[in-house]
């Protein structure tokens, strides 16, 4: 059995970040993200809650190691993997430590490491803590169409929208590999990187709860609260201290069985409330 990223549903299940201070940062998503805090040696730290997981190491600001992307099963990993051979794409040993040994990696063509696996331990994080898992990562490109080609055109994420400027160019992309409207997005950017990673609440009053526990940390809002146009999803923005941008997000569309839909570079398709960021 052969199976795109579409069809193996697999999801945003952790995210390794650098960063040149790595203790301050695992402290911080511990603190503010409401996750527990884990030091597994000198250089490695790990903040885990409910279905949510970040690895933080050592290395440079804004930079990501590695992402994992979960799949349903073995079935579906086995059947992804064969799919990514066919279109000859490169494999390479696992190095997430949250996957089993039936985990590979792959390198995008903006040198990101993607894990897929199984996650190692079926034991569930037991924190009492404000719902949000972690659910979206958005790239930062200077090639947002290399983006597609490779994710869709080779891994078999679905696109859901677009977002272009006036000379038919990619601003965004948002693709999807499972029933979400976005698992991996890209902006257009003067750089490749990190744009932001999202947690998904599901309900609005919980952006009020993660807000409420912000203010508890003396932790302002960067951006919103708004409305994304693709997506439909409310949303917040906050900032780490490495400049990483965290969005906590609500009522992301989901089940989708409609076609693409193209939407112009403009500040009313980042934010149909107020203002925007247009990174390009
Ligand atoms: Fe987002």
């Amino acid at each position: 059995m052969e199976l795109t990223a579409i069809q193996s549903g697999a999801y945003l299940h952790h995210i390794a970040f650098e960063s040149a201070n790595p203790e301050r940062l695992a402290s911080y998503y511990a603190e503010v993200m409401d996750m527990d805090l884990l030091k597994i040696s000198d250089s490695e730290w790990r903040c885990e809650g409910p279905s949510r997981q970040l690895i933080i190491l050592p290395g440079a600001n804004k930079k990501m190691a590695f992402v994992g992307l979960s799949c349903r099963n073995e079935e579906t990993l086995a059947a992804l993997r064969k799919h990514i051979i066919r279109n000859n794409i490169e494999i390479f040993e696992n190095i997430s430590p949250y996957f089993n040994i039936d985990a590979f990696s792959i390198r995008d063509p903006d040198d990101h490491i993607i894990c897929f696996g199984i996650p190692d331990s079926i034991e569930k994080n037991q924190r009492k803590a404000i719902k949000g898992p972690i659910q979206h990562l958005t790239f930062a490109s200077l090639d947002v169409e290399r983006f597609v080609d490779f994710y869709h055109g080779k891994l078999g994420f679905q696109i859901t929208d677009r977002v272009l400027h006036k000379d038919g160019s990619l601003a965004t992309c948002f693709t999807t590999s499972n029933h979400e409207h976005h698992t991996i997005a890209c902006f257009k950017s003067d750089h490749n990187g990190i744009d932001h990673h999202s947690y998904e609440t599901g309900d609005w009053n919980r952006i009020r709860d993660w807000c409420d526990h912000f203010a508890t940390k003396n932790v302002q809002l960067m951006w919103g609260p708004g409305r994304h146009g693709p997506g439909n999803n409310l949303f917040v923005f906050i900032e780490d201290p490495d400049g990483n941008w965290i969005e906590v997000s609500a009522e992301l569309e989901v089940n989708l069985n409609r076609k693409t839909k193209d939407w112009p570079q403009a500040e009313r398709t980042l934010n149909l409330w107020g203002d925007a960021i247009l990174r390009s």
